[in-house]
């Protein structure tokens, strides 16, 4: 589903070169629950961003459901996150003049969905992530954690292959981040693949694999659960 090989990412800042992944391979396999963690700084949103192909590698190669993502020009790869990926955002990323409902409905109007189906599908998202009550509001009237459940509703509506999280309960307590655990673990036990950055070791523990990045690098890359009963039988 996901494979990165040998792939490196480099900023250009003035005159200098700023290496921020170096030499990552990783695969993920489709209905995969994978977290990783790591220091801040160590790249971990810029290996996120890459894996939902909003930047691409300086060097190396991205395939995604078999698709080598730098032979897929914009239009392309809009299309692609469209149809596979849900994104979730450290800084939420919510259009400050849409209310909720909106935000929600966003991705759904680029699948040229109609406004009934948005309007109900947008709800059942936001009721799914404890918002409904909170549907009209926009962004800068909602608290930190109910904009990342905006966001986190905004990302799962399109029911996508693929979810990306970059956080996702970095802004919750610990209710609201145990309600939206859960709901990860139904989306895992949907067959959906699912790549969560956090912090958090007891958030990361709830993944089947936990990989650690460190100044760029892959530290700790475990094999997992099923890679290993694969093996034994
Ligand atoms: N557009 C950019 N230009 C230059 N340097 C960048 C750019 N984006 C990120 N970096 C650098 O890349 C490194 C990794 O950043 P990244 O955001 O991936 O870290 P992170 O692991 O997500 O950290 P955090 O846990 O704080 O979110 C940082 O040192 C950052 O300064
Ligand atoms: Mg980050």
């Amino acid at each position: 589903m996901i494979e990165l090989q040998g792939v490196s990412k480099s900023y250009q800042v003035g005159e200098m070169t700023i290496p921020v992944l170096k030499n990552i391979h990783l695969s993920v396999k489709e209905g995969e629950y994978v977290s990783i963690m790591g220091p801040s700084g160590s790249g971990k949103s810029t290996l996120m961003n890459i894996l939902g192909c909003l930047d691409r590698p300086t060097e190396g190669v991205y395939r995604l459901n078999g698709k080598d993502v730098s032979q897929e020009d914009e239009v392309g790869l809009a299309a692609l996150r469209n149809q596979t990926i849900g994104f979730i955002f450290q800084q939420f990323q919510l259009l400050p003049r849409m209310n909720a409902q909106k935000n929600v409905e966003l991705p759904l109007i680029y699948r040229g969905f109609s406004k009934k189906e948005r309007e109900k599908n947008a709800q059942e998202a936001l009721q799914r992530v404890g918002l409904e009550d909170r549907r009209h509001h926009r962004p800068n009237e909602l608290s930190g954690g109910q904009q990342q459940r905006v966001a986190i509703a905004r990302a799962i509506v399109t029911e996508p292959l693929i979810l990306l999280a970059d956080e996702p309960t970095g802004n919750l307590d610990s209710v609201a981040s145990k309600n939206i655990l859960d709901l990860f673990d139904e989306l895992h036990q949907e067959g959906r693949t699912i790549v969560m950055i956090t912090h958090d070791a007891e958030v990361a523990a709830r993944a089947d694999r936990q990989i650690v990045l460190r100044d760029g690098e892959i530290v700790e890359y475990p094999f997992s659960s099923k890679e290993r009963g694969g093996r034994q039988a």
